[in-house]
């Protein structure tokens, strides 16, 4: 189970990469991961993005919401990612409250990209457009998070799907359409029907990468913990344990890759409907 051509193995991944893959219809493949010991291990079994995730708070931190999570955990675990990958493309998280403001959008980002991130995401619509075009137009690559969005989870009166309705759902993609016109290069979309997860990715030049947001994005994207059966909380729907049938994590995550690219993950048990 050898996803990579070892002849492309140490090409660097970069944005243009995931843009052509979008335009063939070939799966991108996304892991979150905190450390140098886990990120190298995905990047060398081919994982395509890595993404140094807020979700931290949760899986390494022990809280119950990525919210205690701030920029100085965020750069230092970039930085730890960053030593030891050779080709994925790395995403870091802009944690809560650390882009209130375009001049702070541009502080937090530039500590993100100096740990080592190639690009920088943040949760949130159109409301996000002026400071999108402010940190692209300074070199800062933007991906975009929608749909179930972790660091709203006071507003949103808990994790709950996004989407279900009509109005919901034109909202989700007006808010795509806009991140994409103010310069996001990518979009996580979580928690959504798989329904608007394929109008989205159909509407979008950009590449999109689910996160239950169904098999037609371009992408997915697990949490690590969550792909290897290693978070003891509450196991959301769109979640596999791909360790439970492999037995060692590189088969683990080979196995991911494989069922990624194939189409086969995520399977209907773990997509969501509309209303
Ligand atoms: O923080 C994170 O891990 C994320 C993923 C759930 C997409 O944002």
């Amino acid at each position: 189970m050898s996803y990579i051509n070892l002849s492309e193995n140490l090409v660097p991944l970069t944005i243009s990469k995931l843009m052509q893959m979008k335009l063939e219809g070939q799966k991108i493949t996304s892991l979150t991961a905190y450390d140098a010991s886990f990120a190298a291990l995905f990047d060398r079994v081919g994982i395509e993005i890595i993404l140094v995730g807020d979700s931290l708070g949760n899986v390494i931190q022990g809280h119950t919401s990525t919210i205690p999570v701030t920029i100085r955990d965020m750069a230092y675990h970039t930085e730890c990612v960053a030593r030891s990958v050779r080709r994925a493309f790395i995403i870091g998280d802009l944690p809560f409250a650390s882009y209130t403001s375009v001049a702070q959008a541009v502080q937090s980002s530039t500590a993100l990209m100096q740990a080592g991130a190639q690009m920088v995401k943040m949760e949130g619509g159109s409301h996000l457009q002026e400071m999108i075009k402010v940190l692209t137009d300074h070199g800062i690559p933007v991906c975009g998070h929608l749909g179930l969005t972790p660091q709203s989870v006071n507003t949103l009166g808990g994790f709950k799907v996004q989407g279900k309705t009509a109005d919901a759902a034109k909202k989700i993609l007006e808010d795509a359409l806009a991140l994409e016109a103010a310069g996001a290069q990518l979009l996580v979309l979580e928690a959504i029907p798989s329904s608007l997860g394929a109008q989205i990715t159909e509407a979008l030049t950009i590449p999109t990468i689910g996160i239950g947001a169904g098999p037609d994005c371009s992408g997915q994207v697990l949490v690590m913990h969550d792909a290897l059966g290693a978070f003891p909380g509450r196991k959301p729907k769109f979640v596999k344990d791909f360790l439970a049938t492999t037995g060692t994590i590189e088969k683990a995550i080979a196995l991911y890759i494989e069922e990624v690219k194939k189409g086969a993950f995520p399977a209907p048990e773990h997509c969501f409907i509309s209303n």
